[in-house]
């Protein structure tokens, strides 16, 4: 059985979640939800701020190192539906988001000019640092550990900002990779890492599996 760990204000103002509660009760509270409304589909406003929150995500350097693919046409919703072994929540749900990520560093020449721009390296810095980044994309693992990392991070706040906005949403790697590559016409240095079903609800969700304790999944110093 999970426990839930009732975190209070104490005198030393760490452990708190004064600051921000609504936010911990989001994350506490997020499901993976299949139960949605198919008549109802989300709009271009709410797809965009969507994304939005998703860019808000952190990244290595700020590389930003990600595309998000919707598909909302119902052929394609089809299609989506095949190469996701026949999950049929994502036609009911309505949207289908691919959180793309960028195995090569891409936009390495931009986001260290801001950095430079904002005076928070100088240029020399810059250069080594850029230097540096370009280089632990060097081999074909790297990159793709890199376009899992960030990519899955801007999914996360992508599916905290759906329930905030009462969506419901669930991730997926259940999915043809490569059928899926293919059918978004993506760059061989761009792969799909989660694709995201979203919509209205349509009601209520089964209950939430239980999670393992923290006792058993934080260790002390070493593992
Ligand atoms: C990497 C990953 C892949 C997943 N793939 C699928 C999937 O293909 N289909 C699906 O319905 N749910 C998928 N899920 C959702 C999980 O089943 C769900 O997150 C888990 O059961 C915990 O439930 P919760 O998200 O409601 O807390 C996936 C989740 C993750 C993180």
């Amino acid at each position: 059985m999970s426990q839930q760990l009732e975190v209070d204000v104490d005198e030393s103002g760490v452990a708190h979640d004064e600051t921000f509660p609504e936010a911990i009760e989001a994350l506490r509270t997020r499901r993976s939800g299949h139960n949605f409304d198919p008549d109802e589909d989300i709009d271009d406003e709410t797809l965009e701020a969507l994304i939005e929150d998703a860019t808000y995500a952190p990244s290595s350097y700020n590389l930003q190192p990600w595309e998000f693919v919707a598909v909302q046409d119902d052929e394609n919703l089809d299609e989506v539906v095949d190469l996701a072994y026949g999950q049929e929540h994502v036609r009911e749900a309505g949207t289908a988001i691919f959180v793309v990520g960028h195995t090569e560093p891409e936009t390495a020449d931009r986001v260290f000019e801001e950095w430079v721009e904002a005076g928070r390296f100088d240029e020399e810095t810059a250069e080594q640092v850029k230097e540096q980044t370009v280089a632990g994309y060097e081999s074909e693992r790297a990159g793709r550990d890199y376009a899992i990392r960030n990519a899955s991070l801007a999914a996360e706040n992508l599916l905290l900002s759906a329930h905030a906005r009462g969506l419901t949403a669930t991730p997926m790697s259940g999915f043809d990779f490569e059928g899926v590559s293919e059918f978004l016409g993506l760059p061989d240095d761009k792969i799909p890492v989660v694709l995201i079903a979203v919509g209205p609800s349509g009601g209520e969700e089964p209950e939430r599996l239980p999670r393992r304790d923290v006792d058993d999944v934080l260790h002390r110093e070493e593992y």
